[in-house]
């Protein structure tokens, strides 16, 4: 709980709130925000060392705040990752993809200005949206929280929002956007007006890909069509598959006039030369920082079907589809708070979030889920009793 003293002239309209995190606790099996659970190999502790040896003689001096080594690296990573050939200046990095879209929010968003987005989906964007004064509204997903296209676009052109946020592989559901769909609401964003903007303005599409890494196999990427649609934003993360959380480091990509008006709300030097320097490092190392996905993918997947043969009040527990590393199941807890706690008395630490009845997991190294599986069976064995 937070200590704020009435005296103290806080904004009205965030009076009562509190700091938003998953809690953040000293226990063995921490599997519940998203990280990738495989530690960088020793080769790339030495190389991030290496490389914040060399500029820590220029720490006196400001960072480049245009960071177009780094900007270069997003561009050789993406052309690997997802065939896309992108330019430096269709490329942009802060401190995670949380201040990405805060940035885009801040450019786009605003009083007057509705962002919106389709739940169940990540619990920030609603926070983005407060503290730029944005107004918030949703269209809601298939009860298999597939994307209900129809609605959306329906809601596109009735709200006029400025900027529609679609998560893909979604948060907490991991479900995946078909290409196609994507598609329909490009179209639609392109001919929509904007509630506040003159006309001729139409929303941004923002896809959030911090999971994309995770996506089977063969399926592509929301960046591949960056060149065809200006008003197309997709943010990405070295957060989750590349295991770099700890760093802060995410990028977006999109037209060049995306980048620019972005760079118009950033902080100057936002990003430091030691994450800077950190990240390029990590890069030199893409292979290693990738090696355990298909594992993680293999876990997921070995996970899900497990999941699928437990029961609980006679009925098999639910598994959304998920092409990310977390699973978001159950489905019919009428108690996810105590089987919460439950688990953390184990030592097994998951989120409860998502639509009532349903509670999430984040994929874990192999002794990790074995300490997870048990621990749910005898939690479920325990609330049943
Ligand atoms: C959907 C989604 N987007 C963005 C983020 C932010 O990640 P980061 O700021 O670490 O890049 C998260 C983190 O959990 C997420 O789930």
């Amino acid at each position: 709980m937070s200590a704020i003293p009435a005296s103290l002239p806080l904004r009205n309209d965030l009076i009562g709130e509190e700091p938003y995190g998953a809690p953040q606790l000293d226990v063995p099996v921490c599997l519940n925000v998203n990280e990738n659970p495989y530690a960088p190999e020793p080769a790339v502790c030495d190389s991030i060392a290496r490389r914040v040896r060399e500029i820590a003689p220029t720490l006196n001096r400001y960072p480049d705040r245009e960071h177009i080594e780094l900007r270069r690296a997003f561009s050789t990573y993406l052309e690997r990752e997802s065939g896309a050939k992108l330019d430096v200046d269709e490329l942009w990095g802060a401190n995670g993809s949380n201040e990405i879209m805060l940035q885009l929010f801040q450019a786009f968003g605003g009083p007057g200005r509705i962002a919106l987005g389709c739940d169940p989906t990540y619990s920030m964007y609603p926070e983005y949206a407060r503290d730029t004064f944005t107004e918030w509204r949703l269209a809601h997903r298939n009860p298999d929280f597939t994307l209900n296209v129809e609605r959306t676009v329906e809601a596109i052109r009735e709200v006029k929002p400025a900027m529609v946020l679609i998560t893909s592989p979604n948060n907490p559901t991991g479900t995946p956007l078909d290409m196609a769909d994507l598609e329909r609401l490009l179209a639609a964003c392109e001919t929509a007006s904007v509630a506040g903007a003159p006309e001729g303005v139409h929303p941004v599409l923002v896809v959030d890909e911090a999971y994309v890494e995770f996506r089977n196999p063969g399926t592509p990427s929301a960046v591949t069509l960056i060149k065809d649609h200006p008003n197309l934003a997709v943010s990405r993360t070295m957060s989750k598959a590349f295991a770099f959380a700890g760093a802060r480091v995410g990028y977006l990509a999109a037209n060049r006039g995306i980048i620019d008006c972005v760079r118009i709300v950033r902080m100057p030097y936002h990003l430091s030369a030691v994450t800077q320097a950190a990240a390029i490092a990590a890069f030199e190392h893409t292979d290693e920082q990738l090696s355990r996905v298909a594992h993680l993918r293999e876990t997921r997947e070995a996970t899900a079907a497990w999941l699928r043969e437990q029961t609980y009040k006679g009925e098999p527990l639910k598994v959304a589809e998920s092409e990310s590393n977390f699973l978001l199941f159950g489905g019919s807890f009428d108690d996810r708070d105590r089987i919460f706690k439950e688990l953390l008395k184990r030592g097994v630490l998951i989120r409860v979030v998502g639509p009532d009845g349903w509670m999430r997991v984040c994929m874990g190294t192999d002794e990790e889920m074995a300490r997870f599986r048990e621990a749910l069976v005898e939690v479920l064995r325990l609330v049943e009793a």
